[in-house]
């Protein structure tokens, strides 16, 4: 017999189910590719200076940056994690009908979601400004490079991070393939194994983003990209007052 007084996440079930979706795609999952592949640009070799234009590239938003990280990264995060929550302890029925419903992937999808809700916390608090007030926030976007490179050094924190970036690219990546399920993009056997080559090759491709620029900080000359921070940002701000000289002195050059 169907329950008389339907919950609120019952009755909406479908629509609530299509936007966690969604969401998981665009903007989570989109933010999480742009985010590793710009960490990445820390392997260019050039002591952090691609990493930081990028950077200053973001940070040039100023002061909107603030609502466009909470509209269009924190809030859809973390309306997906609660619905993720929610379907994890079984608040939601008759979601996710996969025909791999009981296999390794359907576990691994759910505990990866965990992780991942845990790793993102985590990480927000140890670099991001809004984790100051617990001690953290230690990236600083004058010095890109060095301050993420110091904040990775200590092994326990690099092996979080291996966790943590796996995690949530399996979790990206296998939602995509469940997700064409979810909007019926692909239902012939064939096309679920199309689809499912394209899932492992983005989900490769941005392992070896996240854990090659996990890498690449780690490897990080500090005090050299402390130097090229230092002058860069000496460059930036004669730039901003009118009349002042710039120094003739060139970019120091990276000694490969
Ligand atoms: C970077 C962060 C995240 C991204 C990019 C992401 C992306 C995705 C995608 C694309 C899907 C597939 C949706 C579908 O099958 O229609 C999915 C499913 C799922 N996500 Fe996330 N997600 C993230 C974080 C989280 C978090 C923090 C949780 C919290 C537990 C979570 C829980 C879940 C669950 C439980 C499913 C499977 C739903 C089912 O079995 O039907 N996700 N995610």
């Amino acid at each position: 017999m169907s329950d008389p007084h339907p919950s609120f996440l019952e009755r909406h079930q479908f629509l609530i189910y299509r936007l966690f979706s969604l969401a998981g795609l665009i903007p989570v999952g989109a933010f999480l590719a742009v985010h590793l592949l710009t960490n990445s640009s820390i392997l260019a070799g050039d002591d952090g200076r691609t990493f930081q234009s990028r950077v200053d590239l973001i940070h040039s938003l100023g002061p909107l940056l603030v609502p466009v990280e909470w509209a269009f990264i924190f809030l859809p995060m973390l309306f997906h994690a609660a619905v993720g929550f929610v379907i994890i302890a079984n608040g939601m029925p008759n979601v996710g009908s996969y025909p791999y419903v009981g296999n390794v992937r359907y576990t691994l999808q759910r505990a990866t979601g965990m992780i991942a809700f845990a790793f993102i916390v985590w990480h927000i608090v140890q670099l991001h400004w809004l984790g100051r007030p617990f001690g953290g926030g230690r990236f600083d976007p004058h010095h890109a490079a060095s301050t993420a490179a110091e904040a990775l050094q200590p092994v326990v924190v690099s092996m979080l991070y291996v966790i943590g970036i796996l995690s949530t690219v399996f979790h990206f990546s296998n939602g995509l393939w469940t997700l064409g399920i979810t909007w019926g993009l692909w239902t012939s056997p064939a096309a679920m194994r199309r689809a499912n080559v394209v899932s492992i090759v983005i989900g490769l491709g941005l392992a070896a983003a996240g854990l090659g620029a996990l890498g690449g900080f780690r490897a990080l000359d500090i005090p050299k990209a402390r130097e090229a921070e230092v002058w860069a940002e000496k460059q930036k701000r004669a730039l901003s007052v009118p009349g002042a000289a710039v120094s003739p002195t060139p970019i120091p050059e990276t000694s490969h």
